[in-house]
């Protein structure tokens, strides 16, 4: 059997003594189309960030591409390679301009300008934002700025996708775009939302975080749900 891309042993998180994440188990294997559900403040986010090495557990192993990952120094190759869409927009730009945002991933991936300036203009067509290129990214709207998110992830070419709450503020047509650029163009995923419609469209298995655990939910929400 291949070894999952990630695999998370006996996680606990906690802020201060608030248990959030308690004896969590999980895995995402190559080609595994995984939607994450589960109510306000279970530790969805939460969980996405100790993937990342953004947040240390108190206890447990973060285990990404067959390593053990526990420094800072262990992430660097995890942030290039896992593509994070971060819950808050606000979180994910911090460069003054759109083409400046989605160009940083790849020129720091060794592209080179003219390399990065193509990246740019092929991912702003894919979900498209051409038009805002410009533009300074603190004065976009909300969803604009979501697609500016999406576009920075999607630019790094990731071999594994983790989105949080890819959807939110998008309206029906780009929700109808991202989807099909998802369905077509990426293989690993896992997708944090509240959106069942969305998740239905693009989710092979529906996992359920509730009370510090992650649980398969064994069906699909399509099929199985009351909607
Ligand atoms: N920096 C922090 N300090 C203290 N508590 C926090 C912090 N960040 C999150 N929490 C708490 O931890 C719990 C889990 O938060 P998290 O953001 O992971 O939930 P979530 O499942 O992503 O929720 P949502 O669906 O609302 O996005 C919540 O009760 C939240 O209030
Ligand atoms: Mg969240």
């Amino acid at each position: 059997m291949k070894e999952p891309i990630i695999k998370l042993k006996n996680i606990t998180f906690s802020y201060d003594k608030r248990v959030v994440l308690n004896s969590l188990n999980f895995e995402i294997y190559e080609g595994d189309r995984i939607g994450l559900i589960g109510p306000n403040g279970s530790g969805k986010t939460t969980l996405l960030h100790i993937i990342m090495g953004l947040l240390k557990p108190q206890s447990g192993t973060v285990e990404i591409f067959g390593k053990i990952r526990k420094k800072e120094k262990d992430f660097i190759e995890v942030r290039q390679k896992i593509g994070f869409l971060f819950q808050d927009s606000d979180n994910q730009l911090f460069c003054p301009t759109v083409k400046e945002d989605i160009a940083f991933g790849p020129l720091n991936l060794g592209k080179t300008k003219e390399e990065a300036m193509e990246i740019v203009r092929k991912t702003s067509q894919i979900l498209g934002i051409q038009g805002l290129e410009d533009r300074v990214t603190y004065k976009l709207s909300g969803g604009e700025k979501r697609l500016v998110a999406l576009a920075t992830v999607i630019a790094m070419k990731p071999v594994c996708f983790l989105l949080d709450e890819p959807s939110t503020g998008l309206d029906e047509d780009t929700t109808e775009k991202l989807l099909n650029y998802l369905k077509a163009n990426t293989k690993t995923l896992l997708i944090v939302s509240h959106d069942k419609s969305f998740l239905n469209k693009i989710a092979d298995k529906i996992y359920l975080l509730e009370q510090g655990k992650i649980k398969d939910l064994g069906f699909h929400l399509n099929k199985d749900l009351p909607q």
